[in-house]
């Protein structure tokens, strides 16, 4: 297996001391962490303990409130219009949901970015297609209608659309959910050859930690509001924290709170309900 250490220079994304959140209220804050050229990162931690928001603040779609997001040697805070469009541009994303277009075919998804973006010769355009498509495995399925195709099949055609830019930076909210343990190891494997062939960096949100701890550099993990780990996959593994144990061992006890914390809202909210 290779895998890439990081080394200080050339990162593509940087995260100093930042707070990131919605209107007045605070969900991550302290967060320090970095992806360099060639890394395959994972994100952790609980439901609604801000994985997405990290993914988010990359994007830009939203703002540090305290702190700053750089994305190549971009600080975020102050891009916006055309400049933030350009960064963007440099970056894949495969959202929790990689919804295909369906009155496209598989082909036309996959060429929906170049023929937006690029300006290329029907030629240039099917052999850049097939070429990512056969990289996810679905030369072959190009033809089909969206309707023909499994949910796994639909994730490889998102993920070969979300390359097909070959992005420095490719970004994924749960490339595995959903998918039977031969597609999950085989989309791991993937996520990691595409890394590497195209020397990109990648972002990978999980909960399954057998399979990412195999294929990622580096792991960041979230809980409680802040980072409660990050290291090598060997270094949590290694981890004596009862957050980042509980987490790895899936127990059901410990101090990771399955129930959403009740805050002020809620309580008024239930007692304006409990009056009706
Ligand atoms: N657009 C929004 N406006 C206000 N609050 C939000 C918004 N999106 C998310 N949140 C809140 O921010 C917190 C973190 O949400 P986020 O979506 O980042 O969690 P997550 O770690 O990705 O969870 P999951 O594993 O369930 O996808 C949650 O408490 C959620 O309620
Ligand atoms: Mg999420």
């Amino acid at each position: 297996m290779v895998t890439n250490t990081p080394t200080a220079s050339d990162k593509v994304v940087e995260f100093n001391n930042v707070s990131l959140g919605y209107g007045s209220v605070t969900v991550l804050e302290g967060i320090n962490a970095s992806v360099t050229p060639g890394q395959v990162v994972a994100l952790m931690g609980g439901s609604g303990s801000g994985k997405t928001t990290l993914l988010r603040a990359i994007t830009g779609q939203i703002k540090a409130q305290k702190g700053q997001v750089v994305a190549f040697g971009k600080n975020l805070a102050n891009a916006k219009g055309e400049p933030l469009r350009e960064l963007r541009q440099r970056m894949g994303v495969l959202f929790q949901q990689g919804a295909l277009f369906t009155d496209l075919n598989v082909f036309e998804n996959v060429a929906f970015p170049l023929r937006e973006h690029e300006n290329l010769s029907e030629s240039e355009i099917t052999s850049r297609v097939l070429d990512k498509l056969d990289a996810v495995g679905l030369r072959a399925a190009a033809h089909l209608e969206v309707s023909e195709i499994s949910g796994g099949m639909a994730r490889r055609v998102a993920l070969a659309r979300a390359i097909i830019l070959e992005p420095e930076l490719i970004l994924y909210d749960e490339p595995f959910a959903g998918l039977d343990p031969v597609s999950l190891g085989i989309t791991a494997q993937l996520i990691r050859d595409l890394t590497n062939r195209l020397n990109c960096a990648s972002v990978l949100i999980t909960h399954d930690v057998h399979e990412s701890f195999a294929i990622v550099d580096q792991v960041y993990m979230v809980g409680g509001g802040r980072l409660i780990a990050s290291g090598s996959p060997q270094d949590l593994l290694d981890s004596q924290d009862p957050l980042v144990q509980q987490f790895i061992n899936g127990k059901p006890d410990g101090p990771i709170a399955f129930n959403y914390p009740e805050s002020e809202t809620f309580k008024n909210w239930l007692a304006a309900r409990e009056k009706q």
